[in-house]
């Protein structure tokens, strides 16, 4: 083997030589010079990269120990315990290096608006950018975002969304008599996949199919690849794919684009009316149709990628906690026993406080978005107890409200544990009193995000989840297989993504209630 290289090395050496006789050598030379220049200028770039130090009155600095990377694998495979560590070390402000890049991360609650509500020095729509071309492959020309927003407003709020709510009713409705239809015995699977599976096929038709009921993409086929896309999410947003799943990533989404080609394209009531006028938006911009293809992929995971994995988590805690169950059961049958002809069902579900208690909690435990901003001028960041730090041009902003305001000791007792009435007052009513430091405060659960980017879906989701888990627990005798059974633990590389998925599922049977 030695001898092998030893010889290979003499044969290079040769050539260079027999090159130079043959008067190639300035070219080869200049050759040699180029890459060494090239080498040296990384050399330099690095070492003034990794070189940077604290300056005054800015938050501590972590780099790591790993030159460029920083902290880039530790962030990767579990960013709460990682940020909790360096909040642990650092306090509530502090700026980690994460390949390459210099991220400040602010985990005090009550200095949250500070990041927020600065739209001059901090900008959402550069990393968004960076996202949405490393996951959806996609570049919008010309794009507005304001303009979307408002489009998006109006079709997912106000009037449009009784509609929208209605509707998504029916396919729920469907889909699970389609479940259980004509079955008498259980029928077993696992809570994640029942309800994402549910959950994204009536959003998909609520959405993505209008009310035509011919020649419609089959949503199964839809779901079956959404999800393989979605496990591979976070590896492409960190661009950490191995080259098999490279390929893999680049097919499923190529079928998915194909797949959501016809939708959004249809007349009348052949498709649903947000989804022409976002059409309608991206051509006015200059997309063209590819690239209309892959934003539809886009808005096919801001509307359904986090619906069913939130109604997941919260079944999950009902089955494995009875008296919380109990109390939501009891609040659905007082809804039931109600006369349906002087008060549609949508309209007697609006008030569920002891549900809407229980789904605010478990959105607490299971929400975990970072709030991400890009520093396009050097900012001054006052906090709430007086202090300032400086922020850099070209570094990143991070909140991540999932340590705190959501599992923060201080504001919420026990914060591990699932209380269905956290969010209720004793007397029944929505509990908003939540103290940090003897301060009251306006984040004390932030699932949603939070100002001009927040969640625009809100409602609908909310509206969605209710129906599901009002119509599962009416319509089905529902158990765990194990009664003893825990909740699973936590995808640990999805903190930071929306709603957290779980490493494995929970076990359940199902079967339709005798009396329906
Ligand atoms: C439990 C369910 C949901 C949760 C926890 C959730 C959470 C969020 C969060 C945290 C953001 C902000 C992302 C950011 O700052 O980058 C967001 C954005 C968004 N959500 Fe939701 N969402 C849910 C369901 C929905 C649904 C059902 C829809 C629509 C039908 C929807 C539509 C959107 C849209 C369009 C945006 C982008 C807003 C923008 O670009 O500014 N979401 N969502």
């Amino acid at each position: 083997m030695f001898s092998l290289r030893r010889t290979n090395v003499q044969v290079v050496l040769v050539k260079v030589l027999y090159s130079r006789a043959s008067g190639t050598s300035s070219r080869l030379r200049a050759m040699i010079w180029t890459i060494l220049l090239i080498v040296q200028g990384i050399l330099i770039l690095f070492i003034l990269v990794s070189k940077r130090s604290r300056s005054e009155k800015e938050p501590p600095l972590d780099k790591g120990v790993i030159p460029w990377l920083g902290h880039a694998l530790e962030f990767g495979r579990d960013a709460s315990k990682f940020l909790t560590r360096m909040k642990v070390k650092h306090g509530d402000i502090f700026t980690v290096r994460v390949a390459g890049r210099y991220v400040t991360v602010l985990l005090d609650p009550s200095s949250y608006d500070a990041v927020i509500e600065d739209s001059v020095s901090l900008d959402f729509t550069r990393y968004a950018q960076v996202l949405m071309d490393r996951i959806f492959s996609l570049r919008l020309p010309h794009h507005n975002p304001a303009v979307e927003k408002a489009m998006m407003k109006q079709h997912f709020e106000g009037e449009s969304l009784s509609c929208l709510s209605s509707t998504m009713h029916c396919h729920l409705q469907s889909l699970l008599l389609q479940a259980c239809h004509n079955q008498t015995d259980w029928n077993t699977d696992g809570l994640f996949s029942f309800c994402y599976s549910l959950l994204f096929r009536a959003g998909y038709l609520t959405h993505f199919e209008g009310e035509q009921k011919s020649n419609r993409t089959d949503p199964i086929a839809v779901y079956a690849e959404y999800r393989k896309f979605d496990n591979l999410l976070t590896k492409m947003a960190r661009t950490m794919l191995k080259p098999e799943e490279k390929r893999t990533a680049h097919s499923v989404r190529v079928r998915l684009w194909d797949l959501l080609a016809p939708a959004g394209l249809g007349k009348g009531s052949g498709s649903s009316t947000w989804l022409r006028c976002y059409r309608h938006l991206l051509q006015e911009e200059g997309a063209d149709e590819e690239t209309q293809r892959r934003a539809l992929l886009l808005q096919l995971w801001a509307t359904q990628g986090n619906v069913g994995p939130a109604a997941f988590w919260l079944l999950g805690f009902l089955l494995t906690n009875p008296e919380a169950m109990r109390a939501v059961k009891k609040e659905f049958s007082k809804i039931s026993g109600q006369d349906s002809a002087q008060c549609p069902l949508l309209d007697r579900l609006q008030h569920t406080p002891v549900f809407d208690s229980a789904l605010e909690e478990t959105l607490r435990l299971s929400a975990a978005p970072f709030i991400t901003r890009e520093v396009v001028q050097a900012k001054t960041l006052h906090m709430a107890d007086g202090q300032e730090y400086k922020l850099r041009s070209g570094d990143r902003v991070c909140l991540f409200p999932f340590i705190s305001p959501q599992m923060d000791p201080e504001i919420h007792q026990e914060p591990q544990r699932f209380k269905y009435d956290r969010f209720l007052n004793q007397e029944g009513s929505v509990k908003k009193d939540f103290f940090k430091g003897g301060r009251r405060l306006k984040y004390y659960t932030m699932p949603w995000g939070a100002g001009t980017n927040g969640c625009v879906g809100k409602r609908f989701a909310i509206s969605s989840i209710r129906q599901f888990v009002y119509l599962v627990l009416s319509h089905l005798e529902l158990e765990l297989c194990d009664p003893e059974a825990q909740m699973p633990e936590v995808n640990s590389s999805r903190y930071g993504f929306g709603m957290l998925q779980p490493e494995g599922d929970l076990a359940i049977r199902y079967k339709p209630r005798r009396s329906h």
